[in-house]
């Protein structure tokens, strides 16, 4: 019998609840994807590329003039000057950046600092790497990182630590404080970071995302990774990147060339052209989707669910302890799903060991008005 490598892994939460959202014909707010399509322009580009013969290999660092514009972008986000040669890499979806990035990090034996909850792949990486996870918790209700476990978790193993954020799936975010305390508390220790900031343009209420990329000290032993999926309404693209110091770059590279090589063509060629013609995209993407959870949570506040408004991502979660107090998470996304008509994930299946009564919800507020007013009204009834 094979030996399975990963023998905890499963169907993820997400295929699952989106299958029981379509068998249910409900509106699915589960599985984080838009309902709407990415921009004409955009999607007119791919098409252009495959019909002007854009179609073998990228480059295996990426297409050079995409790697530019992400160069560009961070520049006038962040205020840092990056070499795109050295230090930007294109790969096939934020996943895989997190992949090849632990995997050229951590050696078996090592471990690997998540806070909790966490994002699904990180530890299936972690694992097939050799290395163990930490689970850290973060503070409950605002999902804060807890300094004391922090500091508690670290040892002479650990090799990494990854930060998420704006996170999912509480749209907390980090701040310039908060990364200036990480600094000091791993200054001195052979520690290096995976920042997954694949939202980092979902922030909302015009606070700033806090970037790595904006801090010199972190920035140096940092893989900072971004989905142009998640900005550019296109997940099924897959189409990401990270970027790190030249030394980290040719490391993560050793391991992306032989996992995929490269990225897909006429996709790179795309965003590119799309990024230098409407750098403004990225500048309007807070208030789009602020408009979107403003309207779904005032809808929402005629609801029996409670909730405090994301700062970021388009994740909005919500606390049912009103409404079926009775029902762990898992089984109160079911009930909604299959008796209300409206897919959720549940909290807990993002953590190690959820904390005992946690009563949350999430909801991703990615759609279009009219799914996010049928969702609310479904929600209201309840
Ligand atoms: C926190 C987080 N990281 C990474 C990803 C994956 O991004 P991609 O689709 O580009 O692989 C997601 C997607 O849901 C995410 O929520």
């Amino acid at each position: 019998m094979l030996a399975s490598k990963l023998p905890n892994v499963g169907t993820t939460i997400f295929t699952r609840m989106s299958q029981l959202a379509m068998e249910s014909g409900a509106l699915n707010l589960s599985q984080g994807f838009p309902d709407f399509d990415g921009p004409q322009a955009l999607r007119e580009a791919v098409g252009r590329h495959i019909a002007a013969g854009h179609n073998q290999y990228a480059p295996m660092t990426g297409l050079p003039a995409l790697r530019e514009q992400v160069a560009a972008k961070i520049a006038r986000c962040y205020g840092r000057a990056l070499d795109p040669d050295g230090e930007v890499t294109i790969t096939p979806g934020a996943t895989q950046a997190i992949f090849c990035a632990i995997q050229a990090l951590v050696q078996p034996g090592d471990e690997v600092i998540v806070f909790d909850p966490c994002y699904d792949s990180y530890e299936p990486s972690v694992l097939l790497a050799g290395g163990r996870c930490v689970h850290v918790p973060l503070a409950l209700p605002g999902f804060a990182i807890d300094w004391q476990r922090l500091a508690d978790a670290l040892s002479d193993r650990t090799r990494l630590i990854i930060l998420n954020s704006p996170h999912n799936p509480s749209g907390a975010l980090i701040s310039p404080v908060e990364l200036e305390q990480l600094a000091a508390l791993i200054r001195d220790r052979d520690i290096y970071l995976v920042s997954d900031e694949v939202y980092e343009h979902l922030v909302f209420d015009g606070v700033p995302h806090a970037s790595v990329l904006a801090h010199e000290e972190l920035y140096q032993r940092a893989f900072v990774v971004s989905s142009f999926g998640k900005t550019y309404h296109v997940t099924g693209w897959k189409t990401g990147y990270v970027v790190a110091p030249p030394a980290l770059s040719a490391e993560l590279r050793k391991v992306h060339q032989y996992v995929s090589f490269c990225g897909v063509t006429p996709l790179q060629w795309a965003l590119a052209d799309f990024m230098a013609e409407h750098p403004e995209h990225v500048e309007e993407l807070p208030a789009f989707y602020q408009a979107k959870r403003d309207l779904f949570c005032d809808l929402l506040a005629d609801s029996r669910f409670t909730f405090n408004r994301a700062a970021g991502t388009y994740f909005q979660l919500a606390d049912y302890s009103a409404i079926r107090a009775d029902l762990g998470d898992v089984a109160m996304a079911e009930w909604l799903t299959r008796e209300h008509g409206v897919a959720a994930i549940p909290v807990s299946v993002f953590y190690q060991q959820p904390p005992k009564d946690l009563r949350l919800v999430r909801f991703c507020f990615a759609k279009r008005e009219e799914t996010l007013r049928q969702a609310a009204e479904k929600l209201c009834a309840i």
